[in-house]
């Protein structure tokens, strides 16, 4: 992790400036970062910064951009927030935050302000980290981000030099496009990208730990829209250990919110398990404690890719068994209660867009539940197929790893119970299928890689797999959600 630079004595600080590599041990904190670390810092040329918005995460970046060497001015029309700020006194309750913001206004690098037009001239980057609140309907108020953007152009249209205007505040995909570029672009009457700089940067600070997490960020992720606004947060970004990721505006928009809900759904899953465990006499904590210790399947990039449903003679059967022993234990198990139905509402995606092709001679490429397997149970494949035989369609089947002939026990019964018809439908020559079929659907990698090497005119293509992680859905071409 990254020690604060205020953390260090005026020597020590400088020759970290100088790209000295230092060890640091038990290094003195006003809060509970205490680590051994080592650590290396590179150059990096100060800024002047504003940041728009004195709440928990505008005082945050201020002090820590502040305590990083940079020239802030925090800005807000609140003069509340304001007063307390130039007076050397936090706004808000977070471990470490008075001491930054003490030595920010002590050494002049950080001022606070509710003049807009003198902070947007006296800076070249501004941070905006305003409000976006709920309304009551549930839907995202970007009143706040809407007055800082014209607010903020305003005084662009009275600058010389380049300004960037860096959206911190979380905000809905599409947001910047539609609202916050408009909004500065009318009140600069300047072009985005042109005549100033525009980059959103999602901010994933947790209150309480905010600094350490400033410090030692997980990610860092830059929406971009302009090169010089992005080269000037790599800037400023320099000194932190993480590689920071830029992608597109739209692609960090989402980023956030898929964290936010990614962790309240953590959190949740993991306190019905307790409230179920609780209830049959286990401790909860144990269990999330060996989940968590393994990081090959659980706490890992395993089964977190977008695609088709999850099936297989596992996964259904124990999700199945798991909420019938919590029913029994008058446990309400809603998670893993929509953990059923978001598995459903996958394969009825995918029927849908076989059946909005209009097409109804219908090649599956692959049946088994995952490649190199003749594991039918459960498969979601299996499931869609009767679905499309079920309602009429002609289907043909290719999947070289199975032979009804040669299926036993409970896969044989599965199949009988569910695609008794399927000796007739599957072959093993992906050449039939391709004389067959109007529409192919790709449900296992290997197979529709096989299919792509025989296949050279462009019927419709639905790919449940991403078969290319550069393919996005188009007329002929659709990915089930991507
Ligand atoms: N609080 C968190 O832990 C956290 C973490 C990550 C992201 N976020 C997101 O960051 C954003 C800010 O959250 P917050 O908790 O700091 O909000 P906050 O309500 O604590 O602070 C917002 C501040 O913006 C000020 N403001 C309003 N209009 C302004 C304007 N035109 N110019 C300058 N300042 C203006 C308000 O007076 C207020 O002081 C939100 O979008 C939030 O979702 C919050």
């Amino acid at each position: 992790m990254l020690i604060p630079r205020g953390y260090l004595s005026s020597r020590n600080s400088d020759e970290l400036l100088n790209g000295a590599v230092v060890f640091i041990g038990l290094y003195p904190a006003p809060f509970s970062i205490r680590a051994s670390i080592s650590l290396s810092f590179s150059r990096n040329s100060l800024m002047q910064i504003s940041v728009f918005g004195i709440g928990y995460v505008g005082a945050v970046s201020a002090a820590c951009l502040a305590n990083d060497g940079h020239n802030v001015i925090a800005v807000d029309p609140n003069p509340q927030k304001v007063e307390p700020l130039n007076a050397g006194i936090s706004p808000i309750v977070e471990p470490g935050l008075s001491d930054f913001i003490q030595s920010g206004i002590r050494n002049k690098r950080l001022t606070a302000t509710s003049d807009v037009r003198e902070a947007v001239n006296g800076t070249d980057i501004s941070f905006v980290c305003v409000g976006t609140p709920s309304r009551s309907n549930g839907s995202l108020d970007t009143a706040y981000v809407t007055a800082a953007a014209e607010q903020i152009g305003a005084a662009i249209r009275e600058k010389n030099s380049f300004h960037s205007v860096v959206m911190r505040s979380t905000i809905l995909p599409g947001t910047m496009e539609s609202i916050v570029l408009p909004a500065l672009e009318r009140a600069s009457g300047r072009q985005a990208g042109v005549g100033f700089g525009v980059a959103y940067y999602p901010e994933f600070l947790r209150e309480s730990t905010a600094i350490a997490d400033y410090y030692d960020p997980g990610a860092i992720i830059f929406g971009r829209h302009d090169q010089m606004t992005v080269d000037r947060l790599l800037e400023i970004h320099k000194i932190f250990k993480v590689e920071p990721r830029v992608v597109s505006i739209r692609t960090a928009e989402a980023v956030k919110y898929t964290n936010n809900a990614w962790h309240a759904l953590k959190i949740s899953f993991a306190n019905e398990i307790g409230n179920i465990c609780k209830e049959a006499g286990i401790d909860g904590h144990a269990v999330m404690d060996v989940l968590c210790a393994d990081n090959r399947l659980n706490i890992s990039k395993a089964y977190l890719k977008p695609g088709f449903a999850f099936g297989g003679s596992c996964l259904p059967k124990d999700l199945r068994a798991l909420r019938f022993a919590a029913r029994k234990l008058d446990v309400p198990t809603p998670i893993l209660d929509a953990t059923m139905q978001a598995n459903e509402e996958q394969l009825r995606r995918a029927y849908s867009m076989v059946a909005a092709t209009g097409k109804r001679r219908i090649g599956i490429i692959g049946l088994s539940f995952k490649p190199e397997t003749d594991d039918l149970r459960e498969s979601p494949l299996v499931e869609l197929a009767e679905r499309l035989f079920g309602r009429g369609y002609d289907i043909r089947i290719y999947d070289p790893n199975i032979q009804v002939s040669k299926l036993t026990g409970a896969n044989l019964q599965f199949v009988k119970a569910h695609l008794p018809h399927l000796a007739s439908l599957l072959t093993t020559d992906i050449n039939e299928v391709v004389d067959h079929a109007e529409v192919f659907v790709l449900g296992n990698r290997d197979e529709a890689k096989r299919l792509m090497d025989v296949v050279s005119d462009d019927r419709p293509l639905i790919d449940l797999v991403r078969i290319d992680q550069a393919r996005c859905s188009g007329d002929l071409y659709q990915g089930i959600c991507w």
